[in-house]
């Protein structure tokens, strides 16, 4: 459920008319809903009730927005980052460093440094080298760095394969088969705290039975390690719960998604990190985009709008499907496709779909944006970088702002030898 409601026939972010932030903001616009974060944030907590030493670090790639992740700290969120930019972000927005989970399979060194500076609590390695790196860089500040393997436990996620990690032909963890050689030679590295297994096998999951499959692997590896003598105290299980983005999609809820952890991590007797991003974030946001032009097209009219695949990727990315919705619909319906202005047959958000009466200068909004959105944005087409507005009950603030195509170009030199 979400605050994106029709309050007298018009669409509202919780109190506010999306027709209020489209006059004083402009479009096209990211809207956020404050209720919503928490609602699905306290969901997710409330469904791992069953999960003893449960910890939530939000993959803050979902959305990196400052006061996003400041709202999500205030539920006592941690966070998963994968740069230095966003552990830089999750520190500014005060989230504590022992909160933070550093993950990612290209972990620059000056990054590692970054995270042991900060004293982050946990660096999930990706492969041996970065290990042995890890502990070299810690003995240097003669500390231990907190560690994780992440585990490729060759589970096929079943979800669009531009977002599955956890097939053995995939780039991300090593090879549940080598983790153990690979546990006994790092663990006795003297800047290593080599605690646990990490694991995460793709986004957006419709089904649970994917990720039962790999938690059962990922315990038998954690018997098998202290078999051979190994203190494992944390286990990582990572995201990947998907959301419904059509009315008709029904994912595992947060509570069905607990019951089975519960089951499948009884007796691991460790503390579990959970790292989900879309659950929490997807259907906390929409992009609200005007209407420029109904331009008549061959089989359907195109319903040509100001945002474009440069403000929401996914569609041209993933063939993703984000639901169009006038704010002010007049109850009529009409079979378009709908498209923003970039120069690329991709930027299309919709074909042949039913949907709401629209004509030139009416607002509408593509849902479920609030995850993979923004954070996603570029300024191709030299476009602006779209803004951010955050709504809270019948108030809302600008959270991050338009940056101008002409900011961007004054960053940009022409050498002398040019001129
Ligand atoms: N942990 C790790 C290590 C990850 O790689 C990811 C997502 C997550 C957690 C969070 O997964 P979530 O709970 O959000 O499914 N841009 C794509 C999604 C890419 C996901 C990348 N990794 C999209 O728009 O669908």
């Amino acid at each position: 459920m979400d605050h994106f409601t029709l309050i007298d026939g018009e669409l509202h972010a919780e109190n506010v008319p999306l027709a209020r932030i489209a006059a004083d903001v402009g479009t096209p616009v990211y809207v956020y809903s404050t209720a919503t974060f928490q609602r699905h944030a306290r969901a997710f907590r409330e469904g791992l009730a069953g999960v003893p030493r449960a910890r939530i670090a939000f993959a803050i790639k979902a959305n990196p927005n400052l006061a996003v992740l400041r709202l999500l700290a205030n539920e006592g969120f941690g966070a998963d980052v994968v740069s230095g930019g966003e552990l830089a972000r999750a520190l500014a927005a005060g989230m504590p460093p022992e909160g933070i989970v550093f993950s990612g399979v290209g972990k620059t060194r000056a990054e590692l440094d970054q995270g042991l500076n900060a004293g982050i609590g946990q660096f999930n390695l990706e492969l041996e080298e970065e290990g042995v790196v890890l502990s070299e860089l810690a003995v240097a500040r003669n500390i231990r760095a907190p560690a994780t393997l992440r585990v490729n436990p060759d589970v096929d996620a079943g979800t669009h394969e531009k977002i599955s990690t956890g097939r053995a032909e995939n780039k991300f963890g090593l090879p549940i088969s080598e983790a153990r050689a690979i546990f006994d030679r790092l663990a006795p590295l003297q800047g290593l705290n080599l605690r646990g297994v990490a694991v995460h096998i793709g986004s957006q999951l419709q089904s649970l039975e994917p990720l039962e499959r790999a938690y059962t692997r990922v315990g038998e590896l954690v018997a098998e390690l202290r078999a051979a003598g190994h203190s494992i105290t944390h286990v990582d299980l990572g995201g990947g719960l998907g959301v419904p983005y059509r009315t008709t999609d029904t994912p595992p809820s947060p509570a069905e998604f607990g019951e089975m952890v519960a089951r499948v991590t009884r007796g691991w007797d460790v503390e579990l990190m959970f790292e989900p991003g879309r659950v929490i974030a997807a259907n906390a946001g929409v992009l609200l985009t005007q209407v420029l032009w109904v331009k008549p097209g061959v089989t359907h009219p195109y319903v040509i709008v100001d945002s474009a695949m440069n403000d929401l990727a996914r569609v041209a990315l993933y063939d993703a499907y984000h639901d169009f919705v006038a704010v002010k619909p007049s109850g009529e319906t009409m079979t378009a496709n709908v498209a923003g202005p970039v120069c690329e047959s991709s930027d299309v958000f919709a074909k042949g779909r039913e949907i709401d009466v629209v004509k030139s200068g009416d607002l509408a909004v593509l849902r479920s944006a609030g995850a993979y959105g923004a954070t996603m944005a570029s300024t191709y087409n030299s476009r602006p970088l779209v803004p951010e507005v955050l709504v809270s009950g019948d108030t809302y603030a600008v959270v991050a702002g338009r940056i101008a195509a002409e900011t961007i170009m004054a960053e940009e030199h022409v050498p002398d030898w040019l001129k």
